[in-house]
Formats: structure tokens, C-alpha cells, sequence
């Protein structure tokens, strides 16, 4: 099917690049020039494991173009994805500007009937003005060209393009028979395997078949949102909990890994710390939460996951502040940017925060991440960066850990020790062994786990 994608960010790339593998033509557009140029030149601008090597097969293939001329994108296409940024206002409500902005430059250019896809996560009965939106702006060409509907994305950063070949669910919400029928066709390669797997060679393992739910626009709207504020919900329980564990002297991963046992519960989004981040979770709770009040429900229960949120950097920072005693002019060194690992997204992440609050207490900063240096420079300025996470810890007073970097778990913690002014180490995200790091020498501090080495009775699986 001709597909035009409207927004090359995370979303709209990894879904025009999937979408054209799995052999759809698909003409990508956006209104950052630059954005365009680079992609035209055959680079990414995001880092997202496995999407050059789509992205770069689609081209070759002929079957993903990039363009800055929207006209050009929505012209032949059958079906447009709005993949466009719906970043927080102030308010906590999603800033819809740039949708509106959309259907106003595909109301003018469209002269054939076309299914509008919101893929963009919007908050419920944006489909319903973004109809409206289309037909008004439209209404010179002669008539309700367009239909509209909601496919969610559930795509998480860093295994993007693995979750859109092998999703658990796909969600698309229809008002009539004709889009639901276009979303299968869209679909039916993604659901009967046929595509050439970036993530599994020589062949994807048989798995559980993809459920693929046809919803009103309002509920897979709804879905979105309740998914992700879940999500966030799962972790500051998990959160508060490790407080609790510190105070009560039990550990919080041993509470946690039983409470997973239960199929109820589930073991996945319970992994205590210093919280979640980046550009979906901590917008769409505020979202949601938004949403809720303006419509005279309570949901409290978000506003309350948001402050507990908030709140894990006030606790790294006064751990950090118990430790130092003097926070100013000492020496810290922070192991990761990005908010979480396999990304080079620093948005909203809260490492980038704890670099803030320590440059507020003026303290000398180093810091490093795998990928992630090159976005955070652009929004921390005064930060002495550098690749070499050992030359990050060399003379440093205290050491933070703050971004879950599989690699970080192999480093040579010996040597660290021995190269740091004062072998403090700050596991924000509980990734290390409380015992080993102190019988290496360390003063080590997690959140809501006891050094387990002091137990008398220690029963492994
Ligand atoms: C999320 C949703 O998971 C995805 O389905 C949706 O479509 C987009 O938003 P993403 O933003 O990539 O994906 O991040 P996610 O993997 O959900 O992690 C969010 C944050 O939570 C990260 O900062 C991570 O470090 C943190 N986290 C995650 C925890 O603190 N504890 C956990 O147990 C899990």
C-alpha cells in the first residue's frame, strides 16, 4: 500500500522504515530541513538499535523515500501516519499544536479519499477534532475525503524496531469497515511474518501469535495512555517500597522478585531507583492525569506516582549530600546520561537532572555514557564530558551510577576503587551487588537493599 508518514522522530522512523521492510511504499516527510538532509544522506539522527540496517534495505529496496515537501509525501499515498511530537505544555496537557498543524497541511493538499492514522500518543477525543480539523480545512475540495483512526504505538526506545515486528498487541481504532480493512492490509505483513527480521537470523522463534484489537478511536486512545501511566505506577510502588526496605531493613529486590512470581503482578516495570524518565512515561501520566481532572475524575492515584517520581532525585541527592557532608567543589563523576540504556535519548531523563541539581550545589562534575554525550552536552553546558567511564571515576570524590548500562556492570570495579580520591559509589539503579562492591573497598549506597553478605541465612533458588 502507498503510506506517507508525517514526523521523522523515534516513531514516525522506525514506523516508515518497518513499514516499507515489510513491503509497503512509504514516503516519510517532516519540517526540519536538516532532519531531512541527513536522513536523505543516509544517516540516523536518533540512535535505535537495528533501524539503519532497515532503514537502509527499505531505501535500497526503493520502497522509503524522505521528503520536506508534506504535498509530495500525502499526494499518492492511501493512508497517512501522523507520527508528530505531542510534547507537555506547561499545564501538563499534551501541546496538540503540531497535529492541528498536520491536518491543516493534509486538508490542503488532499484531493482523494485518504484514512488519517493517529499514531501520536493524544489524549482521548483528539480523533474526534482531528476529524473535524480535516473536514473544515478541507472542505474546498469537495467533500469528507478523510477517515480517521488510532493505532497506538507501544514501541520502547532501544528495542524499537524489534517490538514493531513483534508486538504483543496491535490496537487500531475504526469507525468504519474500510479503515479497519486498510489496517489489516497495513498490518497483515507484520502479523503472517513476512518481512526480513533485523532483531532474529537466521529466523524469528516461534512465538505467541500478535492479538490485534479493533477498538473505538476513544478506547485505543484511552489504551495508550492507561498503559504507560501502569507502567509508571508499577515503578513508584516498587520505588516507595525500597524506601520502606531501608527503613525496615528488608531488601527490596527479594519483596519485589516474589510479588513477580505472581502472574497477577508480574515481574516486569518493578526495578526500584531513581525513576523512570524520557519522553513517554512522565508526559503521559501528566496527560492522563490532566485528562482525567478536566473530565471531573479523580485520579489522584497519578498525581501521586508523578510527586513519588519526582521525588526519587531529592532522596539520590540528599544520599549524596549525607555522604559528601560538603557538596561544593568536590569531585563526582556520573556513569550515564541517557534515560535509560540502549538510547541516546536524554529527554526528561533523570540523570540529566542529578547533573543540574549538582551543578546548583556547584559541585565539579564529570560524566560519561555510552551514547548518550553528544545530546546531553547540548542541554548541560559546563560539563566536563568524557568517553572513558575510568577516567570519569580517576580522583573523583563520589561516583553515580545512574542510567542501567549492561556494560557498566562488567567494569573493572578494582580498579575504580583504587583510582578514586574516596571510593564512594552510588548505585541509583541498583545494578550492582551491594557485598562485592564492599568487600572491593567501596562505600556503597543503593536504594532498599541491605548488604545481603550479613545475613546469617541466605536460601538461593
Ligand atoms: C515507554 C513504554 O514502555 C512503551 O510501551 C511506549 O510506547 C513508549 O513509552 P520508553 O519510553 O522507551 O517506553 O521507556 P521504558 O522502557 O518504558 O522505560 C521508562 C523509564 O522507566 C526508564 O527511565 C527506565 O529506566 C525506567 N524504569 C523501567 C525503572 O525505573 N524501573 C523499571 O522497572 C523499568
Amino acid at each position: 500500500m502507498r503510506l506517507a508518514v508525517i514526523g521523522c522522530g523515534y516513531v514516525g522512523l522506525v514506523t516508515g522504515s518497518c513499514l516499507a521492510e515489510a513491503g509497503h511504499d512509504v514516503v516519510a516527510t517532516d519540517n526540519d530541513l536538516a532532519r531531512i538532509a541527513t536522513l536523505n544522506a543516509g544517516r540516523l539522527p536518533i540512535y535505535e538499535t537495528g533501524l539503519d540496517g532497515v532503514m537502509e534495505r527499505a531505501r535500497a529496496a526503493g520502497r522509503l523515500r524522505f521528503t520536506t515537501d508534506c504535498a509530495e509525501a500525502v499526494g499518492a499515498a492511501e493512508a497517512i501516519f501522523i507520527c508528530v511530537g505531542t510534547p507537555p505544555l506547561e499545564s501538563g496537557e499534551a501541546d496538540l499544536s503540531a497535529i492541528d498543524n498536520v491536518a491543516q497541511q493534509i486538508a490542503a493538499v488532499t484531493r482523494s479519499p485518504k484514512l488519517v492514522i493517529e499514531k501520536s500518543t493524544v489524549p482521548a477525543q483528539t480523533g474526534e477534532q482531528l476529524r473535524r480539523a480535516l473536514n473544515v480545512y478541507g472542505r474546498d475540495a469537495g467533500g469528507s475525503f478523510f477517515r480517521v483512526a488510532s493505532n497506538p504505538e507501544f514501541l520502547r526506545e532501544g528495542t524499537a524496531v524489534g517490538d514493531f515486528f513483534h508486538p504483543d498487541r496491535i490496537v487500531i481504532g475504526v469507525e468504519d469497515q474500510e479503515s479497519e480493512r486498510q489496517l489489516r492490509e497495513i498490518y497483515r505483513p507484520i502479523l503472517e511474518g513476512r518481512f526480513h527480521c533485523p532483531v532474529h537470523q537466521p529466523a524469528c522463534p516461534a512465538g505467541r501469535a500478535t492479538a490485534f484489537l479493533v477498538t473505538t478511536i476513544a478506547s485505543a486512545e484511552l489504551i495508550k495512555h492507561a498503559s504507560n501511566s501502569f507502567l509508571g505506577l508499577k515503578i513508584a510502588y516498587a520505588n516507595v517500597l525500597a524506601d520502606l526496605c531501608e527503613r525496615l531493613g528488608g531488601d527490596v529486590e527479594e519483596v519485589t522478585r516474589a510479588m513477580g512470581m505472581d502472574p497477577r503482578i508480574g515481574p516486569q516495570f518493578l526495578n526500584a531507583g531513581l525513576g523512570f524518565g524520557g519522553f513517554c512515561l512522565p508526559k503521559d501520566i501528566q496527560a492522563f492525569n490532566r485528562l482525567a481532572e478536566r473530565h471531573g475524575v479523580d485520579f489522584t492515584l497519578l498525581k501521586e506516582t508523578e510527586r513519588i517520581n519526582k521525588c526519587r532525585i531529592d532522596q539520590l541527592m540528599e544520599k549524596v549530600r549525607k555522604a559528601l557532608w560538603v557538596v561544593k567543589e568536590k569531585k563526582i563523576g556520573v556513569l550515564g546520561l541517557a534515560f535509560k540504556p540502549n538510547t541516546d535519548d536524554v529527554r526528561f531523563a533523570p540523570a540529566i537532572e542529578v547533573v543540574r541539581r549538582l551543578q546548583a550545589e556547584r559541585a565539579v562534575v564529570r560524566a560519561t555514557d555510552p551514547v548518550a554525550i553528544e545530546k546531553a552536552r547540548a542541554v548541560l553546558p559546563g560539563i566536563e564530558f568524557i568517553e572513558d567511564p575510568y577516567r570519569v571515576a580517576r580522583g573523583a570524590d563520589a561516583l553515580l551510577l545512574l542510567t542501567e548500562w549492561a556494560e557498566y556492570r562488567q567494569l573493572d570495579w578494582k580498579r575504580i576503587c583504587k583510582e578514586m580520591a574516596r571510593p564512594l559509589l552510588i548505585d541509583a539503579r541498583n545494578m550492582l551487588s551491594p557485598a562485592e562492591m564492599k568487600a572491593l573497598g567501596f562505600e556503597y549506597d543503593c536504594f532498599g537493599r541491605p548488604d545481603l553478605s550479613v545475613r546469617t541465612t541466605l536460601v538461593t533458588a
